[in-house]
């Protein structure tokens, strides 16, 4: 069995496919390593320990704190998702209010759950044209968390998500002013934009724009091994002795020396090799979007404001959907994109792509696209769901107690969530537990199910609903 898992792994990593998706590295070997047995060490003399970092494992956290601009920045073993539950941990105690944008991933809906804080949420601005046709979230408007802040005296901190997977940026620096003014730490959620320190072009850093804490997973878009992660500390508004307990908490006990090495070769490359790259990397990308601006039927969609290595693609004028244009570009093209949502799919380009995946990419498209026919007309073919929060009954950590019971998803409107409900990718709750379903998210659901959506939390058209009360 072992050995059919191996095989299974080895056969696929050596077919012809161009990986327009995480990891970043893109199994492009320009971070090589010796041997990984050789590397795997633990904390014996002479190589540091991660959770009280005094030698080699200080040198390079003081490394990366200089070129980042951050007071103090952090490895991670365990990805992002270790970082956000750390940050949250050390900005707020059980029970404390805390500021959530609702298009957060769901390790910061756990953390509320795991501390039982009380969240107030603050939407997305709906974005115009195609985009917003497609269901996909705005930015986070610093007037809007302004206003929630003023409203809610006793929020302890702020977390927004920016890029968000689609790549939508929201304005930082406004954002930290607004949270600021309330003396109150402001966590972003950088996750998929760990490249923007490195890449001129591209947006400013979450840490230069004056965050407290912000969170990036270097596997998503640099070269560097799944699950490694760095943590930026900036400025006096963190009590940096529970962060360091919470990093404690959330880490592995025997961190993996193979993913710290992936780290400092990582970050080796990138400032060796930054602006030969990056300049490559920025090329290639605007030769690919110049390629396929002449698409007719498909539509690589950008905005102002967006992190462009993220690739959005409609399928909204086509007869297809976001999972048959995914499908279609892998068996036909040997093209595997990152996701597939409704009518849109998203691949993901890396400074670790060369300019053949971007050419195969380009021309996948452009072949798929003179071959498309255009979706009927009065087709329904965009399908757009309302990320505002429902009613809550009570918080995610008291649903968590109650007695659950299975129904139809069909029945449910009325019935108070007992599990989060949410659309995957991108991993954003629809219902967080303790929300109750209305008639509209019962039918935006079964919608969004028909339309190719995966709806985690929903298993054979059932739902978990609190058992005690309707
Ligand atoms: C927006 C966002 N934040 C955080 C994470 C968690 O990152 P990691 O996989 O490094 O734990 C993800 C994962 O995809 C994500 O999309």
């Amino acid at each position: 069995m072992s050995n059919h898992f191996f095989t299974t792994l080895s056969q696929y990593c050596k077919k012809d496919i161009v990986p327009m998706h995480m990891p970043g590295h893109k199994r492009n070997p320009l971070c090589t390593m010796p041997d990984p047995y050789s590397l795997d060490v633990t904390e014996v003399p002479g190589v540091d320990d991660l959770h009280h970092p005094v030698e080699m494992i200080r040198d390079l956290m003081d490394e990366l704190t200089k070129y980042y601009d951050s007071k103090q920045t952090y490895l991670l073993v365990n990805g992002s998702t270790c970082g956000i539950l750390a940050a949250i941990t050390a900005c707020c105690y059980p029970g404390d209010k805390i500021l959530v944008a609702r298009n957060c991933h769901k390790s910061v809906y756990n953390a509320i759950k795991l501390l039982g804080l009380r969240p107030v949420y603050v939407v997305p601005h709906r974005l115009e044209g195609m985009l917003g046709e497609l269901g996909i979230a705005g930015e986070i408007e610093a007037s809007e968390i302004r206003r929630r802040l003023k409203e809610n005296s006793d929020i302890k901190c702020a977390m927004i998500t920016s890029p968000t997977y689609e790549g939508i940026v929201s304005d930082i620096a406004g954002i930290a002013e607004a949270v600021h003014e309330k003396n109150i730490p402001l966590i972003v959620d950088e996750a998929h934009g760990a490249h923007f320190n490195w890449i001129p072009t591209f947006p400013e850093t979450a840490v230069r724009q004056g965050a407290d804490l912000v969170i990036e997973s270097l596997h998503k878009t640099l070269p560097a091994f799944t699950q490694t992660a760095v943590l930026h500390q900036t400025g006096n508004r963190i009590d940096e002795e529970r962060l360091l307990w919470a990093l404690q908490t959330y880490q592995s006990s025997s961190p993996s020396y193979l993913l710290m090495a992936s780290i400092a070769k990582c970050f080796e490359y990138v400032k060796t090799e930054e602006s030969f790259s990056a300049e490559h990397f920025v090329k290639n990308l605007n030769d690919f979007y110049k390629k396929t601006d002449s698409l007719q039927k498909l539509e690589t969609i950008r905005c102002e404001k967006m992190d462009l290595s993220k690739i959005v693609i409609s399928t909204a004028r086509t007869e297809l959907t976001g999972q048959q244009l995914e499908e279609l570009l892998l068996e036909r093209y040997g093209v595997q994109l990152e996701m597939s949502c409704g009518n849109y799919a998203l691949g993901m380009a890396t400074i670790c792509d060369t300019a053949e995946h971007f050419d195969r990419f380009a021309k996948a498209l452009c072949d798929l696209d003179r071959s498309l026919s255009y979706a009927e007309k009065g087709a329904k073919k965009t399908f757009t769901y309302n990320i505002k929060p429902p009613e809550q009954r009570m918080f995610s950590h008291e649903a968590e107690r109650l007695p659950k019971k299975e129904i139809l998803l069909a029945e449910a409107a009325g019935q108070t969530a007992a599990k989060d409900v949410y659309l995957y990718p991108p991993g954003v709750p629809f219902a967080v537990a303790g929300e109750i379903f209305s008639q509209e998210m019962v039918d935006v659901l079964l919608d969004g199910q028909r339309s190719g959506y995966e709806v985690r939390g929903v298993e054979n058209g059932r739902v978990f609903v609190c058992h005690e009360i309707k």
